[in-house]
């Protein structure tokens, strides 16, 4: 099954797609994810993403455009795959269109701009493997540590208040008009994102089996 996950930063979204590819047994694509690790490692990808992706702009099509195209290339995506974060424009949704590439369903993810605040700022990421965690909602087993690899669990740059409004404007400015892009074709499924992530998920799995 070839999934898109769309929703707004910290809908939720990239727990979602770990839960749900682990259970599919298919590749989660996190574009987020590709560029951090780029930009950890100082490739010409991370300095060229650098300034967008900590003052929360988008970085440019053109170049998130490339990184898909060559990741759904790779053999480990010919049984289906999970684009999370991934298109974010419609000009990207146009250029996954025009690779012939058909994606079976859509998940929107929904939670209000106030929840996203409140959840994104209690966040923690892996510095090793980028597993995803939260201070009340999603604790690691010991503090600080990385349930899956041991690694050490930091706070996201972008994280930051006034950098998470600056994402949520843009993504309703640049992001939103994709649900009426696949709604259009008939795609869009709405999850209503719950106060649990296992209520979420729940309700993840009910729209894959609709
Ligand atoms: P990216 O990494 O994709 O960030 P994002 O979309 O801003 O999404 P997040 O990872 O913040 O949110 P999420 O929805 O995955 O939430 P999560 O599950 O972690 O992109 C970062 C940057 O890269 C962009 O700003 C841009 O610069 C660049 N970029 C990436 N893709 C691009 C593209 N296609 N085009 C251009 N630029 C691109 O959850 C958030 C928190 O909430 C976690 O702590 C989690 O534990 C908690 N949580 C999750 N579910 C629940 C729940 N049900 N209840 C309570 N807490 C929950």
């Amino acid at each position: 099954m070839n999934l898109i996950f769309l929703g707004a930063p910290g809908a939720g979204k990239g727990t979602q797609a770990e839960i749900v590819c682990d259970k599919l047994n298919i590749p989660t694509i996190s574009t987020g994810n590709i560029i951090r690790e780029a930009l950890k490692n100082g490739t010409e990808l991370g300095l060229k993403a650098k300034s967008f992706i900590e003052s929360g702009k988008l970085v440019p099509d053109e170049v998130v455009i490339d990184i898909i195209k060559e990741r759904l290339a790779q053999d480990d995506c010919k049984e289906g795959f999970i684009l999370d974060g991934f298109p974010r424009t419609v000009v990207q949704a146009e250029a996954l269109d025009r690779m012939g590439i058909n994606i079976d369903k859509v998940i929107d993810i929904e939670v209000s701009d106030a929840d996203i605040e409140k959840r994104l700022t209690g966040r923690r990421v892996c510095s090793v493997c980028g597993s995803s965690y939260h201070l009340e909602y999603k604790k690691p087993a010991v503090d600080g540590i990385c349930n899956k690899c041991g690694g050490a669990l930091v706070q996201r740059k972008d994280d930051a208040p006034e950098t998470v409004r600056e994402r949520l404007a843009i993504y309703h400015e640049q992001t939103e008009p994709l649900k009426a892009y696949y709604e259009e074709k008939g795609k869009l499924f709405i999850v209503e994102g719950q106060e649990e992530v296992a209520d979420t998920t729940a309700l993840t799995f009910k729209a894959l089996e609709a």
